[in-house]
């Protein structure tokens, strides 16, 4: 296959392409509940398709087109009455099954509601102070219960990017190359902090193997670095990514969700999803922390004295569109490889009408899904990483107010 048609393949998230259709058989996080708490109208741009998130009076969840069928104003100005939500511009009023129920000034006594019809209309559900969306067909698998959105036994905060200006699919080409932790998170680092006369961040070491497991849920990944023991979890167990945009990361006292939603081509919505055992007798939190991640300074400039932002800078740097004709790969992008190919195996089981990986319709089985990772590993925040307190604690200290704009 020519570079080009396998970016394009890998890269097109619209309705109809190949990868389009792969997205559209999963579920994806829009927004989080507080801030669909702050207004509860909001606009939603997901897999190209421009939306309007609502949450009606009565506590009903909806998910349409945000063009208004009458004469086009947005919906995202529409106001919740009832079970509904409402035109801002003339009144005309829509269930969230997308129906037209109301078209207040037709004096003329002709019901013409069925032309007023909105475009489209999605299924939404509520997890884990997240709000999730299938733009697929019908009928939708289950929401997938992984481990950290229903432990009862953990707290979390949510840090979220709201539109990172790369393709989702450099992101998660990122997580299938384990070595640029040692690179990106560990010299490049401590150059950093060298620079400014501070310790070194990171204990860098270097990487002996790298092995990667397609399974059940998506393809975990595993590492053995220089004077590790073999026999230990990082090379033994690892950590996954969750088909399809899903990171695990992090050691089971410290463990992490990396959610990457596709806005379009060319932007990614990323959810940094945190949790934390609660320590004994301590009360659960009655509210999820939202904070905004940014990928910029306050002046400008590209984030890059953090794990995150590192990683960010990396992502959009390769370009909105990664040129895939100019990569040069090599032994250790083999994981890059892997991706690729399995994401294209199952492109082609929903061309035959098959469900693709980690899709879950089996009920007994969701009640919880253990996703595997490591107890302690090396590179892990618990495991010695770390030679600096700021990098443990970056996620809360650099964390801004997140403002939702319409
Ligand atoms: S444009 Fe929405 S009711 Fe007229
Ligand atoms: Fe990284």
């Amino acid at each position: 296959m020519l570079a080009q048609e396998l970016n394009e393949q890998l890269t097109k998230v619209a309705g109809g392409t190949p990868m389009g259709e792969l997205l559209r058989r999963y579920w994806h996080p829009v927004m989080t509940m507080q801030e669909l708490e702050r207004d509860p109208v909001l606009p939603v741009r997901v897999l190209g398709e421009d939306l309007v998130l609502f949450r009606t009076e009565a506590g009903s969840l909806g998910l349409v087109s945000k063009r208004c069928p009458h004469r086009g104003a947005s919906l995202e100005f529409g106001f919740p009455e009832g079970d509904a939500l409402r035109c801002c511009y003339h009144g005309w009023k829509f269930d969230t099954a997308g129906n037209c129920i109301e078209q207040p000034n037709e004096l003329d006594g002709v019901d013409r509601r069925a032309r007023g019809k909105l475009a489209a209309a999605y299924q939404v559900q509520e997890m884990g102070g997240l709000i999730w969306a299938y733009l697929g067909p019908l009928p939708a698998p289950l929401l997938p219960r992984y481990d950290l959105f229903v432990r009862e036994d953990m707290d979390r905060n949510i840090g979220v990017t709201p539109s990172l200006p790369c393709n989702w699919f450099a992101t998660m080409e990122n997580s299938l190359d384990p070595v640029h932790l040692e690179w990106l998170h560990g010299h490049y680092f401590n150059y950093l902090m060298k620079r400014k006369g501070k310790p070194a961040a990171i204990n860098v070491k270097k990487h002996l193997q790298i092995a990667f497991d397609v399974f059940e849920h998506g393809i975990r990944k595993r590492r053995l670095v220089e004077g590790a023991d073999p026999q230990g979890d990082d090379w033994t167990r690892g950590h996954p990514i969750l088909f399809p945009n899903i990171l695990a990361v992090g050691a089971s006292d410290a463990p992490e969700f990396q959610i990457r939603v596709p806005i379009d081509d060319t932007h990614t919505k990323v959810f940094w999803y945190y949790a934390r055992p609660r320590a004994a007798g301590a009360k659960p939190q009655t509210e999820i922390p939202v904070w905004e991640n940014a990928y910029k300074e306050e002046n400008g400039a590209l984030v890059v004295e953090t794990v995150n932002g590192q990683d960010m800078m990396a992502w959009l740097t390769q370009g909105e569109i990664p040129n895939r004709d100019v990569e040069n790969l090599v032994s250790t992008d083999k994981g890059i490889l892997l991706l690729r190919r399995v994401v294209r195996e199952q492109m082609e089981k929903v061309a035959r009408g098959e469900d693709p990986l980690a899709v879950v319709r089996d009920e007994a089985k969701n009640k919880i899904i253990e996703v595997p990772r490591e107890d302690y590993g090396h590179y892990t925040l618990s495991g010695g990483m770390t030679t600096s307190a700021s990098v443990a604690d970056e996620y809360t200290s650099r964390k801004k107010e997140l403002s939702t704009t319409k």
